[in-house]
């Protein structure tokens, strides 16, 4: 089984969804470690008792943004992990972290790409006044949410909604696009061609 390391800042809804999808056979991995930059973060609370090593690495405590980005690395490489899944892991990573996880780290991003990256996706999807937002899973590049696109979902915009609104229903949508893509990647059934990510199928519908 390829190994999983989950970096998560937040809540860590994406992050259970991992480990619901893993329990329930329908994504064959297994999660190394998670790591949070926050203490705080509710994703360290939701591997209690999992017998997942959760490990939490704050910036603050590092000279450099170099030195965080190396203790990240080596808490991964530790662990073994095959790939570096993002699930609400709000920082950008430097091109010395990714050049050593090159193609093997992915991220989910609460827009269709390359509408609306950075920051409040779904208030920006809003204040444009676009009629369909969604989300998308992608290989984490250089730039900000500018990867490879592995796969996507739309959701509809409706004239009442909020952003948290919006939120919650592209939400529903991360939930089973994110293992669906790991699983992907997990079988072997994702080949990069230039930035275009080709689909090998192996029988199984997407
Ligand atoms: C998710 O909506 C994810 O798409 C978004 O943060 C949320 C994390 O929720 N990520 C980004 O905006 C990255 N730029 P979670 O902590 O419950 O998984």
């Amino acid at each position: 089984r390829k190994v999983l390391g989950i970096l998560a800042s937040g809540r860590g809804s994406n992050l259970q969804s991992i480990m619901d999808a893993i329990l329930a056979d329908r994504l064959q991995a297994k999660i190394g470690v998670v790591i949070s930059d926050k203490p705080e973060a509710n994703a360290l609370r939701r591997v209690i008792g999992m017998d997942i090593p959760a490990v939490c690495i704050e910036r603050r405590k590092f000279a450099s943004k170099q030195d965080f980005e190396q203790a990240l690395a080596a808490e991964l490489k530790l662990h073994r992990v095959d790939l570096v899944v993002l699930a609400g892991f709000m920082r950008l990573l430097g091109s010395e972290f990714l050049s050593r996880f090159a193609g093997r780290v992915m991220n989910i991003h609460p827009s269709l790409l390359p509408s609306f990256p950075g920051l409040e996706a779904q208030q920006q999807a809003i204040d444009y006044g676009v009629r369909v937002s969604g989300c998308t899973v992608h290989f984490v590049d250089q730039g900000v949410d500018s990867g490879p696109i592995i796969l996507q979902e739309a959701v509809p915009v409706l004239p009442e909604d909020t952003a948290g609104i919006l939120a919650e229903r592209i939400l529903a949508v991360e939930h089973v696009l994110y293992p669906r893509a790991i699983q992907l990647f997990c079988q072997g059934q994702l080949k990069l061609a230039g930035r275009r990510v080709l689909l090998e199928e192996r029988g199984s519908h997407l």
